[in-house]
């Protein structure tokens, strides 16, 4: 595990358990306070969302291909407004309190492959924690959605040397996780 996962990890339980959610969103002993029928309620609401963005976040830091544009990023405070970003999506009361996506991403020059990279872990990491197919495919939607806002070019240089690193790592884990 790289340090930067160790010591992001150290934190989960504090980022979950210290009730840094925005007002009205439920605690982890209430039950949830979304729309009646919604993603959100279903699955236990905010503790839940937070912690699989968390999770997602902790993966992309480490990431040898997006992990440069988060040096220097509170990812605390990141996932907090992109759970809340979210959570309003899914049925969730919060309200995502963050800047507009477009002005926040376009000065980072993210590239096609890479926004494709992290979709791919957003879909992973909602269906290894137990989200149907089709509400896997709700959550992508909706980040497919922000596509346009956030890509603002094709390729990067980064991207041409290691896509063939990353097929590689990729079909390595699909191996693993088949052979669980
Ligand atoms: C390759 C893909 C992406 C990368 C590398 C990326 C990177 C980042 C970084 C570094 C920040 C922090 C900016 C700052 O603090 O100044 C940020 C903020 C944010 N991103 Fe992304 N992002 C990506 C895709 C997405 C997607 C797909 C969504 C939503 C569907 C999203 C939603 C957000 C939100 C809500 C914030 C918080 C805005 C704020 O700071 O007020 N991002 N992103």
């Amino acid at each position: 595990m790289g340090e930067a996962v160790k010591i992001l990890a150290e934190t989960l339980e504090d980022v979950v358990s210290n009730g840094d959610r925005p007002a009205g969103a439920n605690g982890p002993m209430s039950r949830p306070d979304g729309k009646p029928g919604s993603i959100y309620n279903k699955y236990g609401g905010w503790p839940f969302f937070q912690r699989i963005i968390f999770e997602l976040y902790v993966e992309l830091v480490d990431h040898p291909e997006i992990s440069y544009h988060f040096v220097g990023v509170d990812i605390d405070r990141l996932s907090r407004l992109q759970a809340e970003f979210l959570c309003q999506a899914i049925g969730g009361p919060e309200k995502y309190q963050g800047r507009p996506i477009a002005p926040v991403h376009n000065p980072m020059g993210i590239s096609q492959f890479q926004f494709s990279v992290v979709a791919k872990r957003f879909a992973q990491i909602f269906k290894d924690n137990g989200l149907t197919n089709e509400e896997v495919k709700i959550i992508m939607d909706f980040v497919g959605s922000y596509q346009s806002s956030i890509v603002t070019r094709k390729m990067a240089f980064i991207d041409r040397i290691m896509k063939p690193f990353y097929e590689m790592v990729y079909r390595f884990r699909r191996t693993l996780r088949s052979k669980k």
